[in-house]
């Protein structure tokens, strides 16, 4: 990930293309704040998201839990579960995002050692998931091996 700083002038980190190209299609109409995202799964794969807000507020979806439906929907986890290696975040504000408590949570279940690059309007914050949401709530206390089962 060296190349984050160069690659938002030279554009040659795929991933973080492919957030910027998402944040470009965010319907972002009540906040203005439009956000996009893109995992990279362990098979290489790069999956988006981009922010859904809605009128009743509430109901708005987070660019990175999109992007996490978008892997999941694409078959990241089949057969053996979800392995998600990245995630660049692309916002357009000082300071650069970071996840919400909500998306650290799901982000959690299904990539406990994510590293997380996001670009703001001028700086890049970098975290390991784990950092951010140290010892969240996981499915071991629901008893059996929830990780790869279907
Ligand atoms: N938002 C995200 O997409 N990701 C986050 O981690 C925090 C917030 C969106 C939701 C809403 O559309 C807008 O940013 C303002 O909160």
């Amino acid at each position: 990930m060296t190349a984050v700083g160069e690659a938002r002038t030279a554009g040659e980190d795929p991933l973080v293309v492919a957030a910027r190209r998402a944040r470009e299609r965010a319907y972002a109409p009540y906040s203005r704040y439009r956000v996009g995202a893109a995992v990279e799964a362990a098979d290489g794969s790069i999956h988006v998201g981009c922010n859904v807000e809605n009128a009743s507020y509430g109901l708005t979806l987070c660019a990175e839990r999109a992007a996490v439906a978008a892997a999941v929907a694409a078959g990241v986890g089949a057969p053996a579960g979800v392995r998600l290696r990245r995630l660049v975040l692309v916002t357009d504000s000082e300071p650069p995002a970071s996840p919400c408590g909500a998306c650290r949570q799901v982000l959690a279940e299904l990539a406990p050692d994510l590293e997380i690059v996001s670009i703001g309007a001028r700086a890049v914050r970098r975290w390991r998931l784990g950092d951010l949401l140290p010892d969240p709530f996981g499915g071991d206390v629901l008893g059996g091996d929830v990780r790869g089962e279907t």
